[in-house]
């Protein structure tokens, strides 16, 4: 038994060991963060997170969502999560001090979601030049980012070359937030193309596009809802398919509810299309769930500047236009 000593001492010199490393630096290290401020106190970040949005986390969590969906960007050296623009920086504790629980997510089925409140609605990078005023550029406030966005824009690019010609539309594309655009420009071809040139803008494509054209920011001409908006993640979660042709992500329409039209169509109905097009006189429209978790989506945005994270490349970009969030 003389050994049993210096034995205690080691499992306990293990264990002392790990403690410190696991639990004291960290929490030395982030456990006393506070949000960051400017020199005068202002501009803090992150804050916490309103009424709908705070209802909207918990449905996402509930939902399972978490499964599927990651919200942490990854450094540039470490993984291509700031090429496929899911951000412009890595994510950092700090991000998350409001968060109980922090919702990183457990696998990556879908797309990273931790910037999806910043995703540039992508019909301002469609528009053609501002010298010509179109039924697809809507009101002036909301597209002063012409031309330098278009470039930094997730999904600016394949949309740009899929609209004018269907066949482009069928390219693979690296960037996952391409696919919604994608698809919107592919079941948009027999009316985006004319829509998009000047001469052709006085004759309305659809019945759609007369209700949509004025001073509506949310939706396309042809009657789509614009990527990123509102109503384009509404109609994403009750029909992945009709927005990305093959998603994997299963539909939640149990968080919308089909009901008869009642006098006029509710001004939140869903704008659906072909598969899920409606008969007249029904319309589907979202839950306050429903409402919570979209409001909780467009509030995801980890794009504010922190003084911890380096940001490598600036990208080009002029930060996209503040958006309607409700
Ligand atoms: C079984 C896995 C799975 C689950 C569960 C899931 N998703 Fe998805 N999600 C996907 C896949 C795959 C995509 C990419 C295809 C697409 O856009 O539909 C996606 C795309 C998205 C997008 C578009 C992202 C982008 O950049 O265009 C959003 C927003 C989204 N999901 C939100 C949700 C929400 C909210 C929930 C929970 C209510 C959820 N997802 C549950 C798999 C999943």
């Amino acid at each position: 038994m003389k050994g049993i000593v210096p034995l205690f001492l080691g499992i306990f010199g293990t264990f002392a060991f790990s403690w410190a490393g696991l639990i004291l630096i960290p929490n030395y290290q982030i456990g006393h963060l506070d949000p960051q401020m400017d020199e005068d106190g202002n501009d803090a970040y992150p804050a916490p997170k309103s009424g709908m949005a705070e209802r909207g986390r918990r449905i996402y969590a509930a939902n399972g969502c978490v499964y599927c969906h990651s919200q942490q960007v990854r450094a540039d050296d470490a993984a291509s999560d700031i090429d496929r623009k899911w951000g412009e920086r890595r994510s950092a504790p700090r991000d998350y001090l409001f968060e109980r629980p922090v919702l990183l997510g457990k696998m990556r089925m879908g797309p990273d979601l931790a910037n999806i409140g910043k995703r540039a609605p992508v019909e301002d990078q469609n528009a053609p030049p501002p010298s010509t005023t179109t039924a697809a550029s809507p009101a002036p406030g909301t597209s002063p980012s012409t031309s330098p966005a278009a470039s930094a824009s997730p999904a600016a690019s394949p949309a740009a070359t899929a609209a004018p010609s269907p066949a482009v539309a069928a390219a693979p594309s690296v960037s996952p937030a391409a696919s919604p655009a994608k698809a919107i420009a592919a079941a948009s071809s027999p009316s985006s193309a004319p829509a998009n040139s000047p001469a052709a803008a006085p004759s309305p494509a659809s019945p759609v596009t007369t209700a949509a054209s004025s001073a509506d920011t949310t939706v396309a001409a042809n009657g789509a809802p614009i990527p990123y908006t509102a109503p384009w993640h509404h109609r994403h979660l009750y029909s992945p398919r009709s927005v990305s042709n093959d998603s994997n992500m299963p539909a939640f329409r149990f968080l919308y509810e089909k009901r008869r039209v009642g006098g006029e169509r509710a001004a939140d109905a869903l704008i659906l299309s072909g598969p899920d097009a409606l008969p007249d006189g029904w319309e589907v429209v979202p839950t306050y769930d429903a409402k919570c978790l979209v409001a909780y989506l467009m509030s995801l945005d980890q794009s504010h500047a922190l003084k911890e994270v380096k940001v490598t490349a600036a990208p080009p970009s002029s930060p996209a236009p503040a958006k309607e969030v409700k």
